[in-house]
């Protein structure tokens, strides 16, 4: 039976425990039947709970793709995470709980994160940064990086958040992409036990971003990085954090933003080799996050709300720092890997800060279950009450292990679907009501409509097909950076006079009770480990190195990343294919794009199979990387090619 099948068959189903639902945030189903009713009313509603300077007259204004919501309301997204709740009881609560891979932590109270962030923006503001300027962000998992990304709002600066385990080629390009004036970065960070050189990385991808007129630069531990990582200060360019933040003044008047001015730019993989520069809103994000913060991990007060996910992805961006806070939750935040020093380190850290709420991808819980259930039990869980996933399919069996081990069969699992342009979560069970099936995200929440459809863009009420969404949302992508054509290529034009469909990318199936399965990209885009990776990124890395004449790239199942890169290669005249050349070719693409991004296998090939036109037939490429029986060939150019490939390939694996 394939995983498909089995997925369709799963029948185990997990109504919400009732001592959940009694308390939940969200148990009515009236809810989601209103804003069904009028969904263009139901996000008014919602918006209406932020903090407005100006409040909108406008909700939806659609000329498709073309959407903005909320038009004519001004607002300032800083004030509504800090300024709200330092007005209130909230004022001494704790809004981030940090805690370095090394062990050190710190607390920072709404009150003091609020200071730090209005510090910080006089920073900037000093440095000559303006409303509607780009800022670029290179740093760990410390509470800097949410002070940037808020001071970068209480002034209007659009912020660019950079995973920090991006090479600095990948941070150059966003710079340049994006034209950022100040760069913030670190030293360094932790990451099991050794010092990833951000600033080192900085300074390589600065030799060559016209647009960075200042480097600041968070010393993480000082004394902690040794002379080589140890940050070389360019006089005129670079200052460090902790000195800059001594003179700044304490209070920082808010921007007044449009709520469609832009709040952030990240950059996410597309099905071209350029990575797409997502653009997303002020006052549509701002209502998207914080509503479904609410709705999905039903924050209350006396909640510790862990999202595992770096700042440099959506997620960290919309639920490690803009959704909780805009609800005056306590985050946690941790710098470092899941299994250092030991692989009970997460389980440790939920008990020692009481962590209520967990929120991970699967392919950590897939490492957990590997790992063994002697990690978590070695540890009291009994704090925990809503566990979440988000970033691929999770199978059922790693459902039902995070139920039974760490859930201890009371916590209801949210499994969420959405991605980095929808900004916020669309499909997932709402916790106080939607009976689960393990494999699932359920049903899209309020206010979303969400269709399933086939090649024709026709409907599909039972079976599988292709997602899409029928309505604009507040937290919807705006555009992409700097090319509004690509915008309504990739995500509006896959059905011709139909602008008003987003294709989001992914194949789904709707089951007989209406359930969501979603089975993963139908694009050319790979998610390894829960981070969207193309196959076209990482073959330009591959043939920019000088032995490559040709490559093609394709994903093969995998145990616990769900997906694995493999390269099929093809070498220049006067090249040998030894394992040194494939281990220099992995560090190759480790150096051009991060070592996200390494291939597991790389194979090479005199040829590749093509189609008589000269098309790359990667459906066949992935037959071979996985295992299968080779499909239909008759198409190719030389159909002996594969053959000789699926042998080769067969013989490297054993
Ligand atoms: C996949 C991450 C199955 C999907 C928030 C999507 C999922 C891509 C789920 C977006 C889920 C995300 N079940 N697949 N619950 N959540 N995906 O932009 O393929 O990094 O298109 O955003 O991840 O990845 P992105």
């Amino acid at each position: 039976m394939s995983e498909i099948d089995a997925l369709l068959t799963e029948n185990r189903r997990f109504p919400s425990p009732p001592a959940f639902q009694r308390v939940a945030t969200v148990s009515d189903a009236a809810v989601a039947t209103a804003a069904a009713a009028d969904p263009d009313a139901y996000w008014v509603t919602m918006a209406r709970q932020l903090e407005w300077i100006t409040p909108f007259t406008k909700g939806l204004e659609w000329t498709a793709p073309f959407a903005t919501w909320f038009r004519d309301g001004q607002l300032n997204v800083s004030t509504n995470c800090l300024d709200r709740h330092i007005r209130t009881a909230r004022r001494n609560k704790a809004a981030i709980i940090f805690e370095g891979e090394p062990g050190d932590t710190r607390t920072l109270t709404y009150w003091q994160l609020y200071i730090e962030v209005c510090k910080f923006a006089n920073v900037l503001r000093s440095l000559g940064v303006r409303k509607g300027d780009r800022v670029a962000i290179y740093l760990p998992m410390i509470p800097e990086a949410a002070v940037a990304m808020l001071a970068c709002a209480r002034i209007g600066a659009i912020h660019n958040v950079v995973f920090g385990g991006f090479s600095p080629e990948s941070l150059r390009d966003r710079i340049n992409d994006s034209q950022c004036r100040v760069l913030i970065t670190a030293d360094g960070g932790f990451r099991r036990g050794q010092v990833v050189p951000l600033k080192r990385n900085a300074d390589a991808a600065m030799t060559d971003t016209p647009s960075i007129e200042h480097c600041v630069v968070v010393q993480r531990r000082a004394g902690a990085m040794s002379e080589e990582t140890h940050a070389q200060m360019q006089d005129g360019r670079d200052a460090w954090w902790h000195r800059l933040m001594q003179k700044a003044p304490l209070q920082c008047e808010p921007a007044v933003m449009d709520a469609e001015d832009p709040l952030f730019i990240l950059y996410t993989s597309g099905t071209t080799g350029k990575p797409k520069g997502i653009v997303h809103s002020t006052g549509g994000y701002l209502t998207g996050v914080t509503t479904t913060s609410r709705q999905v991990f039903d924050l209350k007060d006396d909640d510790v709300f862990w999202c595992t996910a770096d700042v440099g992805w959506v997620t960290g961006h919309s639920y490690v720092v803009y959704g909780p806070l805009a609800n005056g939750a306590t985050c946690m935040l941790y710098e470092g890997a899941p299994d250092w020093p030991d692989k009970n380190r997460m389980w440790d850290m939920c008990e020692r800060h009481g962590v209520t709420i967990f929120y991970t991808a699967p392919t950590a819980i897939r490492a957990f279950m590997k790992w063994g259930e002697k990690h978590p039990n070695q540890h009291d869980l009994s704090r925990l009450r809503l566990l979440g996933t988000v970033g691929e399919p999770i199978n059922p069996e790693a459902w039902m292990w995070y139920h039974r081990v760490i859930g201890k069969e009371r916590c209801p699992i949210v499994d969420t679907w959405w991605q980095t342009e929808t900004g916020a979560i669309v499909i997932s069970p709402l916790p106080g009501l939607t009976e689960t099936k393990p494999g699932s995200a359920t049903h899209p929440l309020p206010g979303y409509s969400v269709a399933l459809v086939d090649t024709h863009a026709q409907p599909i009420p039972v079976g599988g097909g292709l997602l899409t969404i029928t309505r604009p949302w507040p937290s919807m992508l705006r555009t992409i950076w700097g090319d509004p054509q690509r915008y309504v290529d990739t995500y509006f034009s896959k059905w011709p006079g139909r602008p008003d469909l987003y294709f989001a990318g992914d194949g789904a199936k709707l089951d007989d009770d209406g359930y969501w399965w979603i089975l993963g990209r139908v694009d050319d885009v790979l998610n390894v480990a829960g981070h969207r990776i193309g196959t076209m990124e990482v073959e330009s890395a591959l043939v920019g190195h000088p032995s490559v004449a040709e490559a093609a790239v394709v994903g093969k199942d995998h145990e616990l990343k769900g997906q694995a890169i493999a390269a099929f290669v093809t070498l220049r005249e006067g090249f040998t294919a030894t394992s040194a050349l494939r281990d220099e070719l992995r560090e190759f693409v480790g150096e051009k794009i991060g070592a996200i991004a390494k291939p597991d296998d790389i194979l090479f090939s005199a040829d590749l199979p093509k189609t008589r036109s000269g098309k790359i037939m990667r459906r066949l490429l992935r037959d071979i990387a996985e295992g299968r029986a080779l499909g239909d060939t008759t198409t190719l150019a030389d159909p002996s090619v594969v053959a000789g490939l699926k042998e080769q390939y067969e013989a490297q694996e054993s």
